[in-house]
């Protein structure tokens, strides 16, 4: 089922819509993990642009780039050594641009990594900084103490391999600050030479032409004693300065902010529409697993009621999983305990406070199960982000280290390294996941294109489905509370559509009486078959529903609403 780019993308040339991101789809993806043109055993730019119409043809409008950037690689590089270059392994400046634009020819934006919380201890500012004198404004770059009991109310975030936020550096005889690896210094927000440094990176690759810069680990950006140090009043007058920046030079282009917190804590990184356009939702994403296995709305209707309005402009980002750890800080210590029981039952399935496993495996495989979560992704509030093999229901390795048993290289075929790389087994950055039921024999691109129920194909129909309703990415959330709380029903409309979203989180088939006395006489049509239902009367509207099944409905009126298939044709019966 190849489709042209030029149709699944058509409008590639109309000019973008300021608020594109509203309607985009996103696909994250490792320049390392995806395809390895040159045979060296590690993902490329050349290998990323070949596989563009792979990428093109899932109908996602939109790429999210991990950091592709010189790094030691020690945190998979979000780790930099140096801000305005490529990796030697991932290719060169050119070779960014090619793809750059060979992406944008087919209507796909591109977002990457702006990393600015941290460097790596290898950056040329470190190496210059310790062994600058004690007080030199060079020295000033990064956060320095001579007591590591400093700031001691800041929490800990890496808590599987660091002790504390400070670590000792010889060379400077003093203490520097990381809330990450030890190998991470925080960059010092309160010298000004810093925010100047951080915008001039900023501008080199919009200028280059990147669409949107994910903004990592803002919330720690500041320090201040007497705090937790995150999400403070400096942090969000830093990203206001960014933000005038972006808008003083630049067009349509967006930051994505990641801020793991409570909702109440992340508002503020859309200012007034003065400081991101976008900001991931990471307290919903474990409450979807959770509602799911435990056959109950509840989680997923209590977070998006603790949601407050963010502004007109400014959109969620959703995500079922990512790069890193299935993280579960945003949940209450009960909440943390039944995720780790359930879905993390052996001890290495777990890391820092979440957990390292993929989708697929997450959900024991179960095609129900990643269709109806797949769906919510789609049909929740927010641009939904697809983690790079997902799409097919790749496996994960939690006996490599860290988060990298997430990281595996994409399986295309059922060839040589799953067709990822030319090169010996041996020296792939990470082995190809090759145990059944997720081996890379059976799951892959190939496979899945020659057989027409497979996860693949169904996933390019759900994205192609959500694509043709505006009112996805930007309509309302209306949930509505039916009697049976297994089923979670929500409503979204923009501008004169509306949508019915009905959701049956069990395993087992139920049924729900829905009150739609607002829109009597309407008639409620599937989108993925056009076929119409019974219309809405006086009585609670009732829709029964298989195990895990979900449907999406258009409200109609009577006039508007297709005919129904599979009702006998009047004209036909009159001839025979
Ligand atoms: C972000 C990234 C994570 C990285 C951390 C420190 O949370 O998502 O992968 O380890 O920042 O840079």
């Amino acid at each position: 089922m190849t489709v042209p780019i030029t149709t699944r993308n058509a409008n590639r040339n109309a000019p973008t819509d300021p608020l594109w991101y509203k309607d985009a789809i996103i696909y994250q993806v490792h320049v390392k993990a995806f395809r390895d043109a040159n045979g060296d055993g590690y993902g490329d730019f050349q290998g990323l642009t070949e596989k563009l119409d792979y990428i093109a043809n899932l109908g996602v409008t939109a790429l999210w780039l991990l950091p592709f950037y010189p790094s030691p690689l020690k945190d998979d590089g979000y780790d930099i050594q140096l801000y305005e270059a490529i990796h030697p392994t991932y290719g060169n400046i050119e070779d960014f641009r090619e793809f750059l634009e060979a992406a944008h020819a087919r209507g796909l934006k591109v977002i990457t990594e702006l990393v600015i919380n941290h460097t790596s201890d290898q950056h040329p500012w470190f190496q210059r900084a310790r062994s600058a004198p004690k007080g030199s404004p060079e020295r000033d770059w990064y956060v320095w103490s001579d007591d590591p009991k400093k700031y001691s109310g800041t929490r800990i975030i890496f808590t599987d391999t660091e002790k504390s936020n400070w670590s000792w550096d010889p060379v400077a005889e003093q203490f520097y600050w990381h809330r990450f690896f030890s190998h991470q210094p925080d960059l010092n927000f309160d010298n000004p030479a810093v925010l100047e440094a951080v915008i001039n990176v900023m501008r080199f690759w919009l200028k280059m032409g990147v669409d949107g810069l994910r903004l990592d680990a803002i919330p720690y950006l500041i320090e201040r004693d007497g705090t937790n140090c995150e999400n403070l009043p400096e942090t969000h007058v830093v990203l206001k300065k960014m933000r005038a920046a972006l808008d003083a030079e630049f067009t349509n282009r967006l930051f994505l902010a990641e801020a793991n917190q409570w909702p109440p804590d992340v508002i503020p990184y859309f200012g007034n529409s003065d400081e991101c356009h976008m900001a991931f939702h990471f307290p919903l994403m474990p409450r979807m697993y959770m509602a799911l296995r435990r056959e109950d709305r509840t989680p997923i209707v209590e977070i998006m009621q603790r949601t407050p309005p963010i502004p007109a402009d400014c959109q969620w980002a959703i995500f079922l999983r990512n790069h890193d750890e299935l993280t579960l800080e945003m949940v209450t210590d009960e909440e943390r305990d039944y995720m780790y029981n359930e879905y993390a039952t052996d001890p290495r399935m777990r890391i820092n406070v979440g957990i390292r496993r993929r989708l697929a495996p997450l959900l024991d495989k179960g095609r129900r199960q990643i269709e109806l979560m797949n769906a919510l992704l789609m049909s929740m509030p927010g641009t939904p982000i697809v983690y790079y093999g997902d799409e097919l229901g790749m496996g994960d390795n939690y006996y490599l280290g860290d988060r990298n048993g997430v990281r595996t290289p994409m399986q295309w075929t059922d060839g040589k390294n799953a067709g990822f790389s030319e090169a010996d087994s041996a020296a792939l950055y990470s082995p190809v996941i090759v145990d059944p039921p997720y081996g890379f024999q059976g799951i892959n691109v190939a496979a899945q294109e020659r057989v027409k129920t497979s996860l693949l194909r169904w996933m390019r129909r759900l994205v192609g489905v959500r694509k043709e309703h505006r009112a996805f990415g930007r309509g309302t959330f209306e949930p509505i509370q039916a009697g049976n709380k297994r089923v979670l029903v929500f409503m979204r409309r923009f501008q004169g559509e509306t949508l019915l979203c009905v959701n049956n989180l069990s395993r087992y088939a139920q049924f729900v009486e829905l009150d739609l006395a607002e829109f009597h006489g309407c008639v409620p049509v599937d989108l993925w078959s056009n076929q119409p239902f019974p219309q809405i009367g006086e009585l609670p509207y009732l829709l029964t529903m298989g195990p895990h099944g979900f449907y999406w409905f258009r409200l109609v009126s009577a006039e508007e609403a297709p005919p129904a298939a599979g009702t006998p044709d009047p004209g036909a019966r009159k001839k025979s």
